[in-house]
């Protein structure tokens, strides 16, 4: 890790962060055991850094990713815990490139003596989120998945599983919410976690422009400039979701803020819609 920044000070920051948000996920309880992964578009810091000194051998991926041909991510490691992530960078996370083609990649640093170290099982997701946030020409690098419990409960009643029904619940208990995410989540029904299915279903809901993606009866997904940022957006998510829940508990049904209330925040704080 010291050797890392050493050869790349400007990963600090970011290694920092990531460090931070962590272990926010795992104190929330959004993180059990191997729950949620991460990836940083890494690119811009390391690409003349001179990391690329170990030469791992290339592994295939499943599909071709040609927008992120000669990428570098940084990403988490199939099985491994968040709340160990600052302990040990090395052994919990790599630093990958993707070829030249964009149909395979090589650990340039990380995954430190795990033989069998891998990617997150939801790196489909993080590629389709990349190559979305390449195709649109934005400025995020950051894709977080991970498990929220209030938010997880929600997609779980039957009257919360559509996109409308989750949004106007959401927005509609606290104002903060409409004006930190104002176009709203997306629902994706259940699908095998790791799956290509999932992961094209989730880059749609991007591409529709949603702020965040929940995935039924398991979590949900964020894209976004760092991963403080991203964690801000689902915490803010939950919050709501709670406060929906324990309405609940005590026998209401939260009607909350009308339309007019939420096109009234849209007006003021110049949400665009
Ligand atoms: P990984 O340990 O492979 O990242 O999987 C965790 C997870 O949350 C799968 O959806
Ligand atoms: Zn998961």
């Amino acid at each position: 890790m010291n050797n890392l920044i050493t050869t790349c000070p400007e990963l600090k920051p970011v290694l920092e962060e990531l460090f931070l948000v962590s272990g926010y996920l795992w104190e929330k309880g959004w993180a059990e055991r191997n729950a949620g992964n991460l990836s940083v578009d890494v690119t811009e810091i390391v690409s003349d850094s001179g990391i690329e000194q170990a030469r791992t051998t290339q592994r295939a991926l499943p599909f071709n990713y040609p927008l992120l041909a000669n990428r570098y991510f940084l990403v988490t490691g199939s099985g491994r815990k968040f709340r160990d992530l600052a302990r040990d960078p090395a052994r919990n996370t790599c630093i990958l490139r993707i070829s030249e083609n964009g149909s395979g990649y090589r650990i340039v640093w990380g995954g430190a003596s795990i033989p069998d170290f891998r990617p997150t099982s939801e790196f489909p997701t993080h590629l389709r989120l990349h190559e979305y946030i390449r195709e649109a020409g934005a400025t995020e690098r950051v894709v977080l998945h991970t498990h929220p419990t209030e938010l997880i409960v929600l997609t779980h009643l039957p009257e919360y599983r559509d996109e409308a029904s989750l949004n106007r619940a959401l927005w509609c208990v606290h104002p903060e919410v409409k004006v930190n995410l104002p176009r709203g989540v997306d629902f994706v029904p259940y699908a095998i976690p790791g799956s290509e299915s999932l992961a094209r279903a989730t880059a749609d809901g991007f591409r529709r422009g949603r702020s965040v993606v929940l995935w039924e009866m398991h979590g949900c997904v964020a894209k976004a400039e760092s991963p403080a940022v991203a964690f801000d957006l689902i915490d803010v998510l939950n919050k709501a979701a709670s406060i929906v829940l324990k309405c609940r508990s005590v026998g209401h049904v939260p009607t909350g803020l009308g339309k007019e209330q939420i096109d009234e925040l849209a007006r003021e704080f110049n949400l665009g819609e």
